[in-house]
């Protein structure tokens, strides 16, 4: 019984790191690091997540607990329903964009698992760099494997496959993290490792610029995915006797650690090559080109892909999972019917990724491409301000002895003082350091 139990909690302990790890850690993390130049942003980042990041992610947990409901119902089951019903509808919305772009990267990952896989089978290598000419020149390629992407997931959404996938992924994690370390090891003994080391730790705040804090914010909410109810609908679902505030910690630490690992990666490969310039295709031209190097290298690039494609098809199925949540909850769709809709949605959204990197991409503004704007839009924008509202509806929307019932139900923090400092980073530090964001973020604009 107790292994049953045990079994059940980590299983969704770990479905849950699943869900907010994977892309965020390896593809964006190292990218929004380079475009702020380094350690001053790391450290940034990380006071972020403890102040910011793990309130907002026990709030979500929490609320979904409470409720045992997505977001639209669980908005409705407090007083204040049928006004806060638009916040719900905005994260739903925002789910969708994002997952359609989130589909477009994933793709790309797949694509590299593909090459990775003939290469093994048929024992020849494959050079990185013309792979992703080729998938930049041919956006149908792209269209094609985000529709494949996105088909799979109608797939196991549509027949309620995702409990079981999602805890698989899980599963499969602590291999992932195995060969990243393996992969990471390797990199730190090259030449160029020390200076990666000291751009990545040393603390150089005068690289930062003006939206280098909401590009922090962004990338906390968008790695621990926040903002989106993706965890309000995971805390439905978590065994009641889950100690929440326990396992925010976890997973909040779980998930900085692969990001920095990502970093101890990347950044001794870019500083040997010759492009140091930041680049949403960083991760997708340094690793493969390292991997062919090594010593078995198609195994560890077919393994390496394989996981990064399982742990981005987990977290998308929980973007999905939250849209069709939501659809079937209050439209009164049945469940095929919610993710075939939403899956024809998110492929129509993933059609602005696409273009901005394949048939659009001589357009720029400010010197950016436009899959790089539509990312900053998304992440650096919206998503501070949906979490800012979210984060005032569980501060005001919910009565006080409600969340305090709830936050010391069963953890371990049964004192009063760790339920005093979560509401009060939920007040306070959120509000304002989402609100100072937006603004430095216009002013460097009208700079
Ligand atoms: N947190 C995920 C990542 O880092 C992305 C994600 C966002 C997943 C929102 C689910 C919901 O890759």
């Amino acid at each position: 019984m107790i292994l049953k139990v045990w079994g059940a909690r980590l299983g969704f302990f770990l479905a849950l790191v699943a869900s907010a790890s994977g892309l965020g850690n390896l593809w964006r993390f190292p990218y929004v690091v380079a475009e702020n130049g380094g350690g001053g942003f790391v450290i940034l980042y990380i006071f972020l997540v403890l102040i910011v990041g793990l309130p907002l992610l026990i709030g979500e947990l929490l609320v979904g607990r409470l409720t045992g409901k997505s977001i639209l119902s669980s908005l409705s089951f407090f007083k204040e329903g049928k006004r806060t019903r638009h916040l719900g509808n905005l994260s739903i919305l925002v789910c969708l964009l994002v997952l359609g772009y989130f589909s477009v990267i994933s793709s790309w990952v797949l694509f590299f698992f593909f090459k990775y896989a003939i290469a093994l089978f048929t024992s020849q290598n494959f050079v990185s760099q013309s792979a992703i000419t080729q998938l930049m020149e041919q956006g149908w390629l792209q269209m094609l494997l985000t529709a494949l992407h996105i088909t799979l997931l109608f797939a196991v959404v549509g027949k309620e496959l995702e409990d079981g996938l999602e805890k698989f992924v899980g599963y499969l994690m602590p291999l992932f993290a195995v060969i990243l370390c393996m992969l990471v090891w390797r990199s730190l003994s090259l030449s160029t490792a020390e200076e990666a080391m000291r751009y990545l730790f040393y603390p150089n705040f005068s690289d930062l610029n003006w939206s280098s804090l909401s590009s922090a914010l962004g990338q906390v909410l968008f790695t621990l995915s926040l903002g989106f109810t993706t965890m309000v609908t995971f805390g439905s679902l978590l065994p009641k006797d889950t100690d929440v505030p326990k396992a925010g910690v976890g997973i909040a630490s779980i998930d900085s650690v692969l990001s920095i690992l990502a970093g101890m990666l990347i950044f001794p490969l870019l500083l040997g090559g010759t492009n140091r310039e930041p680049d949403p295709l960083m991760l997708f031209q340094a690793v493969p080109e390292f991997i062919n190097q090594l010593p078995g290298g198609n195994v560890y690039g077919f393994l390496f892909f394989l996981f990064l494609y399982l742990v981005a098809f987990g977290a998308s199925i929980s973007l999905l999972e939250t849209v069709v949540s939501n659809f079937s909850e209050n439209h009164r769709l049945s469940r095929v019917r919610a993710s075939f809709i939403s899956g024809t949605m998110c492929f129509l959204l993933s059609l602005i990724p696409v273009l901005a990197t394949s048939y659009l991409s001589h357009i720029k503004i400010r010197s950016s491409n436009l899959l790089v704007v539509w990312d900053h839009l998304l992440v650096n924008w919206l998503m501070p301000l949906i979490a800012l509202m979210i984060a005032l509806w569980i501060c005001y929307g919910i009565p006080n002895e409600i969340k305090e019932a709830e936050f010391k139900k069963n953890d371990t923090f049964k004192d009063d003082s760790m339920f005093k400092h979560w509401i009060f980073m939920m007040m306070w530090a959120v509000p304002i350091i989402t609100i100072l964001a937006i603004i430095l973020n216009i002013v460097g604009i009208l700079q």
